[in-house]
């Protein structure tokens, strides 16, 4: 499997992960309550999505010197550390997963594939004024609708639309960096800087809080 492991400070490192057919990586490290939810997921690509996103935050963990804590989701989907400690954030799409950790600060990571039908369902996620700067480039698109699953999962809660309350600044194709904000939330406040990466087909997106 291929990895690549970025410590982004003393305090946040990231892992991304190439998913290969048939591989089987140790799964030792993982805690009971984790063993059950992988044994309940049926689709052996979904499994592989899965498993791989937790050996990647384990990864990630290590690159900061921190024992795997176990993690478990709220009500929202979020994932937390079984011991409180630190904030996490997971992805996978086919062929890649993902994760984040950092020690402070609630994160959000975003993975997504470049596909050509992002064109036709802008309307669903984009607001108006961001209709209007994206080029008409699935790319571009994906880079703002990996953008607002960052901000998204960063914030954590359901209910936040991605149309309706996530407005991105202004970004051409080459960012490397995207602004964007909650707005008409308990979060109308805060403002996000997320990161771009773009890895063969794949646009990645992270934002820390
Ligand atoms: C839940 C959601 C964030 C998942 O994102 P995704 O791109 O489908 O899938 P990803 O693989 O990147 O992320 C999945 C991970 O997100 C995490 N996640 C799920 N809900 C979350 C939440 N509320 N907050 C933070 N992270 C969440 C989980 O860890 C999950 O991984 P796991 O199932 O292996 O534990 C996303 O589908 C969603 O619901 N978005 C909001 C709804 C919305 O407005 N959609 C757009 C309307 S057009």
């Amino acid at each position: 499997m291929q990895t690549k492991i970025e410590k982004i400070d003393s305090s946040s490192a990231l892992a991304l992960k190439i998913i290969e057919a048939q591989e089987n990586q140790p799964l030792d490290f993982l805690s009971f309550r984790e063993k059950l939810s992988l044994a309940n997921i049926s689709h052996p690509e979904k499994k592989r999505e899965w498993a791989t996103a937790r050996i990647a935050i384990h990864d990630a963990l290590e690159a900061l010197h921190i024992p795997y804590p176990g993690f478990y989701k709220d009500e929202h989907g979020k994932s937390h550390t079984m011991n409180g400690q630190g904030y996490v954030s997971l992805t996978h799409t086919p062929g890649f997963a993902g994760a984040i950790f950092h020690r402070e600060q609630p994160v959000g990571i975003d993975m997504d594939l470049v596909r050509e039908k992002i064109l036709k369902i802008g309307f669903r996620f984009l607001d108006k004024s961001e209709l209007d700067f994206l080029e008409q480039d699935p790319a571009h698109y994906t880079m703002a609708w990996s953008a607002k699953e960052s901000i998204f999962k960063c914030q954590g809660r359901r209910g936040v639309s991605f149309r309706d309350n996530i407005l991105l600044d202004p970004f051409d194709i080459s960012a490397s960096k995207i602004k964007g904000r909650i707005m008409g939330t308990d979060f109308a406040d805060h403002h996000y800087k997320v990161e771009v990466r773009k890895l063969e087909n794949v646009i990645l997106t992270y934002t820390i809080w």
